[in-house]
C-alpha cells in the first residue's frame, strides 16, 4: 500500500506540473485567501480513483470532498490533501505537495509527502521510520529555544484574531534564532521531520493537513500534539506543535499562557 501511495503521489505530481501549464480555473471557497483550481480537483479525482480501484472497501477523507461517504463508517480510511499550499501553487508551482495518510481504527499506519518542484519524497511508516527518498530521516536534535529556527503561519493567520494570541505569538520572534513561514502545512511538518526546521506551530490544521506529517514526524523521533498537548485526533480539526521532545517541551508553556 505504502509503495502504491507513493506511485501516485509522483504520479499526482507530475499531472499537477503538467496541468499548472493551462488555466487553473481558480475560484474562492469562503474568500480570496482560501483557493481552489481545477487541479485540487483532478489530483483528488485520480488518487480517489486509483484508492477504490484497488481498495474499495476503504474510506476516503480528502479536502475536495470527491468521496461522499462517511469516513466513520471505514476501519481504513486514506487522508488525502490533493494539494497542500494551493495559494503557493496558484503563484508559484513550488512549495506545495500532495499528502496521502493511511489510518488504521483511529492509528496512523503510514505517512507519504511529496514535493512535485523539488521531486522529494516523504515518507513514514508507523515502527519502521522516517525517510526522504532511501535517507532516513532524525529529527533536530537542537534543545536551545535561542538557537531554534521556527516555523509557522500564524502571524498572518486570519484564525489567529478570533483568539487572544497575537500578543504572545509576536513574543515568539524574540525568542528563536529566526521564523520561516512555507505556507503549506505538510512540507513545513516533512522539514521538521528532516531537521531543516526545529519546530512548528500552527492554528487549526485539518487532518489533511496534518495526518501524513503527523506520522512522518513522530517516525523522525518527533512529538506533535495540540497546544493544550494532547494527541491529535485523525477525525478532527486542531492546534498543532511539532518538534523534539525537548523542544517542545519548552514551546508548550509559552503557547498555553
Ligand atoms: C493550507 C496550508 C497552509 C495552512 C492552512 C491550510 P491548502 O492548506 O497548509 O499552510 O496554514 O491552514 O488550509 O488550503 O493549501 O490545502
Ligand atoms: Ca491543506
Ligand atoms: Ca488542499
Amino acid at each position: 500500500m505504502l509503495e502504491k501511495a507513493k506511485d501516485w503521489a509522483v504520479e499526482a505530481g507530475k499531472m499537477s506540473l503538467e496541468l499548472s501549464k493551462g488555466s487553473l480555473d481558480i475560484t474562492y471557497k469562503t474568500s480570496p485567501s482560501d483557493l481552489v483550481t481545477k487541479v485540487d480537483k483532478e489530483v483528488e479525482r485520480f488518487l480517489v480513483k486509483e484508492i477504490l480501484h484497488h481498495y474499495p472497501n476503504h474510506g476516503i477523507v480528502g479536502e475536495e470532498g470527491t468521496f461522499e461517504k462517511k469516513p466513520d463508517d471505514f476501519d481504513t480510511i486514506w487522508i488525502i490533501d490533493p494539494i497542500d499550499g494551493t495559494t503557493n501553487f496558484v503563484h508559484q508551482q513550488l512549495n506545495y505537495v500532495i499528502s496521502i495518510a493511511l489510518v488504521h481504527q483511529g492509528e496512523g499506519i503510514f505517512g507519504v509527502i511529496y514535493d512535485p518542484s523539488r521531486q522529494e519524497m516523504f515518507w513514514g511508516y508507523r515502527g519502521e521510520g522516517a525517510y526522504l527518498d532511501d535517507k532516513r530521516l532524525q529529527i533536530s536534535r537542537l534543545d536551545r529555544l535561542e538557537e531554534a529556527l521556527l516555523c509557522t503561519g500564524l502571524f498572518w493567520n486570519r484564525k489567529i484574531e478570533k483568539t487572544k494570541l497575537l500578543e504572545t505569538i509576536y513574543q515568539l520572534p524574540k525568542q528563536c534564532r529566526g521564523i520561516r513561514v512555507y505556507g503549506c502545512a505538510a512540507l513545513e511538518l516533512a522539514y521538521i521531520a528532516a531537521g531543516r526546521l526545529d519546530a512548528y506551530v500552527s492554528l487549526g490544521l485539518n487532518p489533511w493537513d496534518f495526518a501524513a506529517g503527523l506520522i512522518i514526524v513522530e517516525e523522525a523521533g518527533g512529538v506533535v500534539t495540540t497546544w493544550k498537548g494532547d494527541p491529535l485526533s485523525f477525525n478532527q480539526a486542531g492546534s498543532l506543535i511539532a518538534a523534539n521532545p525537548g523542544l517542545h517541551h519548552q514551546l508548550l508553556p509559552f503557547l498555553q499562557k
